[in-house]
């Protein structure tokens, strides 16, 4: 019992105590986020345009006054988080009204970069179901924690789902709108292209920005059929339907966005290799463009590499991929005929790897 307990009575026993408390109720700032966005709480207060008291954002919420007091010990756990912040009320010091913070300003619906579709999805019962079955999975011969789950793999149920499919193309759609505000600082990387194709390019969010950045680049997206049918086409962006598995569009550049952490390293290498095969101008200034995360836990700083590996397991839950480290990515290169790479990180949490055949 007590070689069990060394320590009892220190302080490093109670505060693994409460460590783990913290660690088993983490699911509940997660779902108290999940809550806030549903209900449309950072909108409200963003529309007020002052600090909101308790009892008006009651009201703009329409919550009865007999959960008034439930929903202030909502905002007070989000607000521990760094969602929310109080600050007085200059019509009546007396009184204290909520502000958003640069957190939950991400989640105002009216944000170009808005992140509230990312919460959504990633909250959605469909995919939090599979982490139920995460030890089910170790011990049994599933593919993947989503098949012991939903019996069927992801990209199934996305064909079958549409609803579940409209969810996943708005959370990369937001993702993706980050990312563009990425790419404008990083303009050089498409100078001297005449066309590119963005491989899994979803409903184009990022090609738009591209294809509207360099009027004279032609842009193509490559998707599934059920992605990319009836999507508003321009004069240098085009949708195409197939599978990036048989055959990818000829290109000056083949660009591939948080589509290869989906995939194993065998897959990743069928997907590589059709890739190489259809950079048009090789040595002439061709090249892939992958913009995905790189785990660098020994450079980054430990909020980034820890989100970082929740994107990594929620890919082994979800569809049999991974996060990569550098060395990972080079291997994948060379396994798949490329010649060498450049790295360049950029401040959001993806970087921008340039792969020349
Ligand atoms: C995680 S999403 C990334 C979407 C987009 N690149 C972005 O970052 O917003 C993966 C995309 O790959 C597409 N995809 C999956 N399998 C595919 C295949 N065999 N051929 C082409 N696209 C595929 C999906 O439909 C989806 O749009």
């Amino acid at each position: 019992m007590d070689s069990n307990n060394q320590g009892r009575g220190s302080s490093e026993f109670f505060q693994a105590q409460t460590q783990i408390y913290k660690h088993v109720c983490h699911f509940m700032d997660s779902m108290a986020l999940k809550c806030a966005v549903q209900l449309g709480i950072p909108d409200v207060i963003h529309n007020h345009n002052k600090p909101i008291n308790l009892s008006e954002l009651a009201s703009a919420l329409q919550i009865s006054q007999t959960k008034t007091d439930c929903l202030q010990r909502l905002m007070r756990i989000l607000q521990h988080s760094g969602f929310f912040a109080t600050t007085k009320i200059v019509e009546d010091q007396e009184q204290e009204g909520y502000i958003l913070t640069p957190f939950s300003n991400l989640l105002v619906k009216d944000n170009v970069a808005s992140l509230s579709p990312v919460v959504l999805a990633l909250l959605d019962p469909v995919l939090v179901n599979p982490w139920h079955s995460l030890t089910n999975w170790f011990q049994g011969n599933d593919l993947t924690p989503f098949e012991t789950a939903h019996g069927m793999s992801f990209w199934d149920l996305a064909t079958q789902n549409l609803e579940f499919s409209s969810s996943m193309n708005e959370l990369m759609a937001s993702d993706s709108r980050i990312t563009s505000l990425v790419i404008r600082d990083h303009k050089e990387i498409f100078q001297g292209l005449n066309s590119l194709v963005d491989v899994g390019g979803g409903t184009g969010t990022l090609a738009r920005t591209i294809s509207e950045a360099f009027p004279e680049l032609k842009c193509t997206v490559l998707d599934l059929p059920q992605v990319v049918t009836n999507l508003p086409e321009s004069e240098n962006l085009k949708f195409v339907a197939g599978d990036m598995f048989q055959s990818i569009p000829s290109a000056d550049a083949i660009v591939i966005k948080s589509v290869l952490h989906n995939w194993s390293d065998e897959d990743c290498v069928k997907i590589l290799k059709r890739s190489r095969e259809a950079i048009a101008s090789k040595g002439k200034g061709g090249k892939l463009i992958i913009i995905d995360m790189v785990i660098d836990d020994k450079k980054e700083e430990h909020d980034r590499t820890k989100t970082k590996l929740f994107m990594d397991i929620t890919m082994m839950v979800m569809c049999s991929g991974k996060e990569r480290k550098e060395k990972d990515w080079e291997k994948l290169f060379l396994d798949s005929g490329f010649s060498h790479y450049k790295i360049t990180a950029t401040s959001e949490l993806k970087s921008i790897i340039e792969v020349y055949p």
